[in-house]
């Protein structure tokens, strides 16, 4: 499935936990402004493809990757490409939202205040927008000094998306973002996700298939770290053109 025009793609990509190899040989596009949604059995390494995306695994000691991994067609773990760089353009949220223990504020002018921005009113520019991006602002805008910890679970993962937003990445990987949420607060991460897709291309691993149905364009099954089916999520929910794919998404398993 190679595809010049992919925002993100694997190219026959492997990684091996020690020896355990996780993922085999897994070649997927995602497309620029999709949401592409990942679902399978929990262990099937859904999160490892993902956090390639983002030369996450490379931290995990003995780890080997082979295959290619591109951002607009260039290989990110090529010898030129830096990963801070990498993770500027590739946002990640994750299951369990980790704001740090400071204010409302300082969470989302932190990365500014790295890249050299401390004048009040320019991270003010910074962080409204973020927050209002996040869908978030309405809520926080009257207590911006008041600790992130203060926050309800919803909010506080949607403070994280607004932490991401602030260094405007292209791509958002979300792993299982709303798994830890009540019903109310994860619609409301869905609906962010179907707005942020107008500026962002979004990957996100969900062991909900009724939210991959709603929120994703296209969606990729795998299954003991083979990519098993790909394709448009209306599609691949009604009319698999493979068995597993048939039993996973009618329950058989999983
Ligand atoms: N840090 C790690 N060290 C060793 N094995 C790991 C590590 N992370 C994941 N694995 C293994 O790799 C496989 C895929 O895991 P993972 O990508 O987390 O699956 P999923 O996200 O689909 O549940 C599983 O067998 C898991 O036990
Ligand atoms: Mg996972």
């Amino acid at each position: 499935m190679n595809n010049e025009s992919a925002k993100i793609e694997t190219r026959d990509l492997n990684l091996f936990y020690g020896t355990t190899q996780a993922l085999k040989s897994v070649s997927l596009s995602v497309q620029e402004r999709e949401v592409t949604a990942l679902i399978g059995p929990s262990g099937c390494g859904k999160s490892t493809w993902l956090r390639c995306l983002n030369r996450m695994n490379e931290m995990i000691p003995g780890v080997s990757i082979n295959g290619g991994v591109l951002l607009d067609g260039v290989d990110i773990y090529g010898k030129s490409v830096d990963a801070v760089e990498v993770r500027k353009r590739i946002g990640m949220i994750f299951q369990k939202s980790n704001p740090f223990p400071q204010s409302i504020f300082e969470n989302i002018a932190y990365g500014m205040r790295l890249q050299g921005i401390n004048k009040h009113a320019d991270l003010h520019v910074i962080v409204e927008r973020s927050l209002r991006r996040a869908a978030l602002w309405d809520e926080v805008k009257d207590v911006l000094k008041k600790s992130a910890l203060a926050l309800s679970g919803g909010q506080q993962q949607r403070l994280c998306i607004a932490r991401a937003l602030a260094v405007e990445p292209s791509v958002l990987l979300m792993d299982e973002p709303a798994s830890a949420l009540d019903p109310l607060s994860t619609s409301k991460i869905e609906d962010l996700i179907c707005e942020l897709k107008e500026s962002c291309t979004i990957v996100i691993v969900t062991h909900n298939m009724q939210q991959a149905a709603r929120v994703s364009d296209k969606t990729a099954f795998f299954f003991e770290g083979e990519l098993i089916e790909f394709g448009a999520t209306d599609i691949l929910f009604t009319a698999p053109t493979k068995r597993k794919t048939e039993d996973y998404i009618t329950g058989r398993f999983g």
